[in-house]
């Protein structure tokens, strides 16, 4: 058996949908503090509960024989994190030390993890690859690298062998349109310019349009939800053979300007989308585009939406049919 922790948010619920599809037997564990109970596939046992009770955790790990641990559960906003850093040490770094002495109790040894392109900061050189440098700008950033940390001692210790996944910026919606990208509030580029579509929002803003781009606007490299939970099935099939932990950037190693998706959005929904140049938002860094060679190579991973446009209409479909996301 498969655990699923934080199976309930964007990219666990998606990961869930494809291990059920897979044939695996998943259980989800969500405090539902962002996930939604309606995203969680009705085929996934279902525990409501917060990994940093360790009596909640326990009973988990009693009830069920797990095999492995796909963990998702953490806070992810770097705004956030600016303001509230210990929330972030509590729930990513201490709920993963009590999930790490829960899986050594009961001798679970392996895991996935969610990482983050925030580890590695403002970038040194483009395409950014696993051995460059770590030095993370803010504390969302700071806490996925401590994790990592902590992933890598209690190998040695323990032998828990991990995956670390350090996502880029991720998008798009399941192909049967039932589940998509439903935060509250909502921070990201893609689903804030899809409300201007939906007319949910009068424009979108533009965080700085002095940076030194090409269009001088930030660049990004989107990578799709689906092909982000295939890289985590991927993941533990490396784990199960090759036994043994590594770290893998997952993008598609493109770069897009806010412009450029912008543009590609106004294409995919005919919709004029009104824009306004405004401040910078702090600790944007400039660039961030993935070398994701590493994945492809040892995981054998192969992403399949790699235009932007289909990876900006999987997202539409999905706004458009489900425009108050999950409580509609
Ligand atoms: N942006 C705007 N206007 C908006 C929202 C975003 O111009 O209303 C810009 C941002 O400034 C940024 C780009 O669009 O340049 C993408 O912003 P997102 O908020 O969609 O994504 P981020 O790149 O900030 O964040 C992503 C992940 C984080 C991760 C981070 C790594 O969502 O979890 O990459 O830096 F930490």
């Amino acid at each position: 058996m498969i655990l699923v922790c934080g199976g309930a948010g964007y990219i666990g619920s998606h990961t869930v949908f494809e291990l059920i599809e897979d044939g695996k037997e998943v259980i989800v564990v969500d405090n539902l503090e962002t996930g939604h109970k309606k995203a969680i596939s009705n085929k996934a046992k279902f525990y409501n509960g917060d990994i940093r009770d360790r009596k909640f955790l326990e009973k988990v790990f009693k009830e069920n024989k797990i095999d492995s641990v796909i963990h998702f559960a953490a806070n992810s906003l770097v705004g956030e994190s600016m303001e509230n850093p210990l929330k972030y040490y509590d729930n990513n770094v201490y709920g993963t030390q009590i999930l790490l002495e829960t899986m050594n109790r009961h001798n679970v040894k392996k895991i996935v993890f969610s990482s983050t392109a925030a580890v590695y900061g403002e970038p040194k050189s483009i395409p950014i690859m696993e051995t460059d440098k770590t030095f993370p700008t803010n504390p969302y950033g700071e806490t996925k690298l401590t994790m990592e940390k902590m992933f890598k001692w209690a190998d040695s210790a323990y032998g828990i062998k991990y995956i670390s996944l350090r996502y880029f910026n991720v998008a798009g919606a399941h192909i049967t349109e039932k589940i998509g990208e439903d935060h509250n509030p909502e921070t990201h580029l893609i689903p804030i310019i899809l409300q201007v579509a939906l007319d949910k929002r009068e424009k979108i803003f533009i965080f700085g349009d002095d940076y030194n781009t090409s269009d001088g606007t930030c660049i990004r490299d989107y990578i799709h939800v689906t092909d982000l939970a295939h890289a985590h099935m991927l993941a533990l099939e490396y784990l199960n053979k090759a036994n043994k932990s590594n770290i893998f950037n997952l993008g598609n190693g493109e770069g897009f300007s806010v412009k450029e998706i912008i543009e590609a959005a106004r294409k995919v929904t005919g919709h004029p989308i009104k824009s306004e140049i405004g401040e910078r938002r702090v600790g944007d860094p400039e660039k961030l585009v993935a070398s994701s060679e590493k994945a492809k190579r040892e995981l054998k991973w192969k992403p399949k939406y790699i235009d932007i446009e289909s990876i900006i209409e999987s997202a539409w479909n999905w706004h458009k049919n489900s425009p108050d996301g999950f409580k509609g």
